[in-house]
């Protein structure tokens, strides 16, 4: 089984095969986080950009529990230098990591690290699980055509953002969907500050009068399965 929790704005735990994967670990200064950076298990952690609100406690998490750090080759190259075990893969790239099959895919974004270095291109995610599931995590990004082609691939859960400002609104996260057209999609990146604040009951009320697709709401720190 995989499952997958979110801890508040684009903190992603994914359990499968018996690994922790933790995504953009934003947790001590994350004001909706409902649990600490030492209380979160990471086998590995996957960095979506060079954003504070991404990198958040990747360096600290990672150095305690000896997990390894999957980015683009330039967060990674940055993340190295402090310490840490780095992986780097890059937009189109996919590899076959213990816990399945993991492609980084173009997002529309920025990506400076937080002490202004050069952060390479934004990425999401595509991880196709060992038990078979398909997750797209769309990450930091506005709407691109290109989503359908993502959805071609038969996607289980995509994460979406909704919070508008910094990433895709709810009207363009409907049209993701649309694209996308996955099983369950699950809103984040909203509602963490005032500058993002959505109205999440309201996008599930369309998105579900509009597509075939459920959305999945949950309060940071609550998991859906994948079964
Ligand atoms: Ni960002
Ligand atoms: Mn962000």
């Amino acid at each position: 089984m995989t499952t997958v929790t979110w801890y508040g704005h684009a903190c992603i735990g994914i359990e499968s095969g018996g690994y922790h994967i933790l995504v953009d670990p934003f947790l001590r200064d994350n004001p909706a986080a409902t649990i600490k950076p030492d209380q979160v298990k990471a086998d590995f952690i996957l960095v979506s950009h060079g954003h504070g609100d991404h990198v958040g406690d990747t360096v600290e998490i990672a150095k305690k529990q000896d997990a390894l750090v999957i980015s683009n080759f330039e967060v990674a190259n940055w993340l190295s230098k402090q310490g840490v075990r780095t992986h780097p893969q890059h937009i189109g790239g996919g590899f076959h990591h213990p816990f399945g099959y993991l492609k980084l895919t173009q997002a529309v974004h920025g990506s400076a690290l937080p002490d202004g270095s050069y952060g390479g291109n934004p990425a999401g995610f595509l991880l196709y699980t060992a038990d078979g599931k398909k997750i797209y995590l769309a990450c930091d990004t506005g709407l691109f055509g290109d989503m359908r082609l993502i959805g071609e691939e038969g996607i289980d859960l995509a994460a979406l953002p909704i919070g508008d400002n910094f990433t895709m609104g709810p009207l363009d996260a409907l049209k993701a969907v649309k694209l996308i057209n996955p099983q369950i999609v699950l809103p984040i990146h909203y509602n963490t500050w005032d500058l993002i604040a959505q109205d999440v009951n309201a996008w599930k009320k369309q998105v579900e009068a509009e597509t075939k697709t459920k959305v999945v709401v949950l309060k940071p720190g609550e998991s859906v399965n994948l079964s």
